[in-house]
């Protein structure tokens, strides 16, 4: 049986970008379309903005999971609220106060979410892990897709995981990189239930089928 706490979300950065109504429409099956915002500073790399994401938004069947690597987040993520996205997670590394940027996200209307690279640690959010809606643990250096699982990150995941259930926190986890058939179980047991996947599902030729095995895989791996 496959748990209704775990979600899908597929990363359009693997998808066809001048056919992004289109993309979007093959993924009806997963729960967020997720959503990577690029600005050639936090990363090495540039995707699109504001005015890109709400065109997606506009068109997309599942709501908007916004993944924002971008310096200056205390600026720029409440815009990324405001145009409707369900949920936008910023980067640790990125905002100068992120729990107030939290309660700005909520008070807007969308799940508030905060990302750490590979070598970020997460015990500095044990004590305010009620703040978040989400918690993303990278699992790739952000900034392109395809890369390979590093499965060196699953103690902090699993230890952020247990620390969370502790503390009877309902925060969703999320990993982001390389998660594939192959890689989903790992996660899953190491306490994640909510998993980006970008190349696997729109590389597949069925997304559907993709999206199925890989919450399938899931939800038999979980740690509860
Ligand atoms: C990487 C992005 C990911 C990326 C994942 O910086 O945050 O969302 O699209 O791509 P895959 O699943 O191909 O590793
Ligand atoms: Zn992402």
């Amino acid at each position: 049986m496959v748990p209704d706490s775990i979600r899908i979300n597929p990363s359009v950065l693997a998808a066809d970008f001048v056919n992004m109504q289109a993309e979007v429409g093959r993924i009806a099956a997963a729960d967020f379309v997720h959503v990577d915002v690029m600005d050639n500073h936090f990363v090495p790399n540039l995707t699109f903005g504001p005015q890109m994401v709400e065109r997606i938004q506009a068109t997309s069947p599942v709501p908007l999971d916004v993944h924002l690597m971008i310096t200056d987040a205390d600026r720029w993520a409440p815009g990324y609220a405001e145009l409707g996205a369900a949920s936008v997670t910023f980067h640790l590394e990125a905002a100068t106060d992120p729990v107030s940027l939290a309660r700005r996200l909520r008070q807007i209307g969308a799940r508030a979410g905060v990302a750490v690279k590979p070598a970020t640690g997460v015990e500095g959010l044990y004590d305010v892990l009620d703040e978040f809606d989400q918690i993303l643990v990278m699992t790739v250096e952000p900034g392109f897709g395809g890369q390979s699982f590093m499965a060196d990150q699953m103690p902090k995941l699993a230890r952020l995981h247990d620390e969370a259930r502790r503390r009877g926190s309902q925060v969703w986890l999320q990993v982001d990189g390389g998660i594939s058939e192959s890689t989903i179980a790992q996660a899953a047991e190491a306490g994640a239930d909510t998993f980006v996947a970008g190349s696997a599902v729109f590389g597949a030729d069925d997304p559907a089928r993709a999206i199925e095995a890989l919450r399938s895989l899931a939800g038999s791996a979980h740690r509860h």
